[in-house]
């Protein structure tokens, strides 16, 4: 069977073919460029991108992978979360082709889409229940899987993001966008010599919060002299140490069989081996996407869709959802 994924959630074009659960090719055309002078994501300017580059970039994948359209048998895109003249762009093109091949499309949960990407190198699907940390440029989540489909919410950032506050603090101390990137490698340099406020550390449940420690660093910033190898590893400290601290309350409450992380901050070292450190203490197998598969990209999006299509749950959604929830 032979899987399109189509993904313009945000600010990357990004298509794929998976072919019976394995990745065949995917080819992603990103904007950071473009965005990088406005310091984030301009959503007007990231519609237009997609619009000129998908049709180029899908004649691409074909002749790279030897596939032709007619051999396609299903496409997953992203309907949603995200921007939505972005998701537009994408999700007409899926709509457009489909009816085209008279193939069916599959509108694909992003979020869904990053939890398959550490599936991306070939592994097979482990046994639920699953514990999902999920931290992307616009979600910070602890859910459990209960099955293929099935996931339910443990809590979330009642605020900013974690990668979003990367993003905020990186501009104010004139990094590139993204952030993550910009500021873990920074933080190799330093050492953790300011302490910055982490929530909800004592709290039972499972909320985030991001906006404080924000606002804590830059006004601290504003206030002192630094280096910025250190403010980078404390601020860095402060960002990922509350979602180990959670990932182990939830450990212990909940009995899930395996550690799942995904979306772009998994790419993050830090949080990596916090995470492989809590896999062994609690002995069970920690997951987490190849970092190139970390950021958004098609090729999750396409083994989703294979999954969930085999699954037989896909839905039947037939417009673009900016705030499509997972749970
Ligand atoms: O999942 P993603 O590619 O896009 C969304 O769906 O939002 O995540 C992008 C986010 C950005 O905020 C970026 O700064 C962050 O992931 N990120 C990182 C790292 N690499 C990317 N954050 C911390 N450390 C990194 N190495
Ligand atoms: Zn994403």
């Amino acid at each position: 069977m032979n899987v399109l994924g189509v993904e313009t959630s945000c600010d990357d074009t990004s298509l794929a073919l998976v072919r019976d659960g394995r990745l065949v090719g995917c080819l992603t055309s990103s904007q950071t460029v473009t965005h990088q002078r406005f310091g984030g994501v301009v959503p007007e300017v990231a519609s237009r991108e997609h619009l000129k580059e998908i049709i180029p970039l899908y004649h691409r994948l074909l002749s790279e992978t030897g596939v032709l359209t007619s051999d396609l048998d299903l496409i997953g895109a992203t309907f949603g979360p995200g921007l939505s003249g972005s998701l537009l762009v994408g999700a007409q093109f899926a709509s457009g082709l489909s009816a085209h091949l008279g193939c069916p499309c599959l509108p694909v949960n992003h979020l869904e889409g990053h939890v398959f990407s550490v599936f991306l190198d070939g592994s097979p699907l482990p046994a639920y229940p699953w514990l999902i940390l999920l931290v992307s440029g616009g979600h910070t989540a602890l859910i459990l899987a209960l099955g293929p489909h099935s996931y339910r919410m443990l809590g979330e950032t009642i605020d900013d993001s974690v990668g979003e506050c990367f993003d905020k603090v990186a501009r104010f101390l004139s990094l590139d966008y993204p952030g993550g990137p910009q500021i873990e490698q920074k933080a190799e340099g330093g050492a953790v010599l300011y302490q910055f406020p982490q929530s909800f550390l004592k709290e039972k449940d499972y909320r985030f919060s991001y906006s404080g420690l924000k606002t804590a660093v830059c006004s601290f910033t504003e206030r002192n002299s630094f280096r910025l190898n250190d403010i980078c590893c404390s601020f860095q400290t402060a960002a990922i140490n509350p979602l180990l601290v959670k990932i182990k309350q939830a450990l212990t409450e909940f009995s899930a069989k395996v550690l799942l992380i995904a979306g772009g901050v998994s790419a993050n070292n830090f949080l990596r081996s916090g995470c492989l450190k809590i896999g062994e203490k609690h002995g069970i197998q920690v997951l987490m996407p190849e970092r190139k598969w970390a950021m958004d990209n098609a090729g999750m999006i396409a083994l989703a869709a294979y999954h969930i299509h085999k699954s037989g749950k896909g839905l039947q959604r037939r417009s673009i959802d900016p705030g499509w929830t997972l749970c």
